[in-house]
């Protein structure tokens, strides 16, 4: 085989690689000493177009450690494929020369925004994994609200929102077991407590769109979206009568949260792995189905700020998944919907 040969040989393999890569999903592993030979090989060719398939590897994972350190989302397939689309269209110099200029950008800057925006996933509906919220409303708010009890006050934070119905259905079961245990109720469409108890729930996600549509707080039933769970005496969140948001889909029939259900609740943009939680004196955090995409020593970041944001005998959640990576701060309880985690008084 002559030395050209050779390189186009390796060059097709490439593109072979990547094509595959697009089409199957499978994440391309970076080049190693084993194939430093290819690249010297690469590298004498002077034709862009010729080594497009090598530079577009290299810039998904230089793309993807970027994000795992800004975001924590551990680089995948899905990122890679994500990625890969994005940059598909770009000519190969304007790609160096993008991943180049964000290597020094922090997060906060609207290119890695974009990025955070596109690579993020946002699924969730309301009354997610019944058997945690079961737990939630037999086990985990009655204790809450009998170690609150001088207080009067549950301070909840949903602490990656998406669209906002994990929000919505926190508000909406704290003030149930508050109802539950004599301590309020809804007259005429307002939620009313008893000697001065309040409910206070925070919605935060890295998403501004996610965010936007959690404040709008209006839902569609449009295929398999946010009511696929809705158990029956749920639906007293909503609004009988069919909001119709602007933009709205036609021929899309949209819900609204009721006021009583709206008003503890409010909604800020805030990164996991920012040190510093957004506020202090928790009662209560979920964080589900989020920490499933981080790496571990990003997960652990986000768990030592959570446990920074609980106040001692306030409750963390986690999905049953994911593994609890700082117990010195936690006592751990298991119920029938799966784990959940006690502050101590282990000062940070
Ligand atoms: C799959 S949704 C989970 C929504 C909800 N917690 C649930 O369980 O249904 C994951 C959310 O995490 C958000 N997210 C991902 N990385 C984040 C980060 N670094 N900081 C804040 N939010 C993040 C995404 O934007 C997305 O809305």
């Amino acid at each position: 085989m002559t030395p050209d040969n050779k390189v186009n040989d390796l060059l097709q393999q490439m593109r072979l690689a990547v094509e595959n890569a697009r089409a199957a999903n499978a994440y391309l592993p970076l080049p190693t000493a084993s194939t430093s030979r290819a690249e010297a090989l690469i590298s004498s060719i002077s034709s862009e177009e010729s080594s497009q398939p090598h530079t577009l590897i290299l810039l998904t994972h230089e793309l993807m450690a970027g994000i795992e350190t800004r975001f924590g989302i551990k680089p995948s397939s899905l990122v890679q494929r994500k990625l890969v689309r994005i940059l598909n269209d770009m000519p190969i110099t304007a790609m160096r020369d993008w991943v180049e200029s964000l290597k020094n950008c922090s997060p906060d800057h609207s290119e890695w925004q974009a990025l955070a925006e596109n690579l993020t996933v946002q699924e969730t509906y309301f009354c997610r994994d019944p058997e945690l919220m079961r737990m939630l409303t037999e086990d985990i708010l009655p204790y809450l609200i009998a170690i609150r009890k001088k207080q009067k006050k549950l301070q909840v934070w949903s602490a990656a929102s998406s669209t906002g119905e994990e929000v919505y259905d926190l508000s909406f079961c704290a003030l149930r077991a508050l109802q539950n245990t004599g301590l309020g109720q809804c007259v005429n469409g307002r939620f009313l407590t008893e000697s001065g108890w309040s409910v206070h729930v925070l919605g935060t996600d890295i998403s501004y769109q996610a965010l936007r549509t959690a404040k709008a707080a209006s839902y569609s039933d449009l295929g398999m979206g946010s009511f696929r769970n809705l158990p029956q005496d749920w639906r007293i969140m909503f609004e009988d009568i069919k909001a119709t948001p602007t933009h709205a889909v036609p021929r899309v029939n949209y819900f609204k949260i009721r006021e009583w259900v709206r008003q503890c609740t409010r909604f800020e943009r805030f990164n996991l792995m920012n040190t510093q939680p957004p506020a202090l004196g928790m009662d209560l955090v979920f964080c589900r189905n989020v920490l499933i995409y981080f790496g571990d020593p990003a997960k652990k970041t986000v768990q030592t700020m959570l446990a920074r944001a609980i106040s001692t005998g306030g409750v963390l959640v986690l999905g049953a998944t994911v593994k609890m990576l700082v117990p010195e701060y936690f006592e751990s309880r298991q119920g029938k919907g799966g784990p959940w985690y006690v502050r101590n008084d282990t000062r940070l």
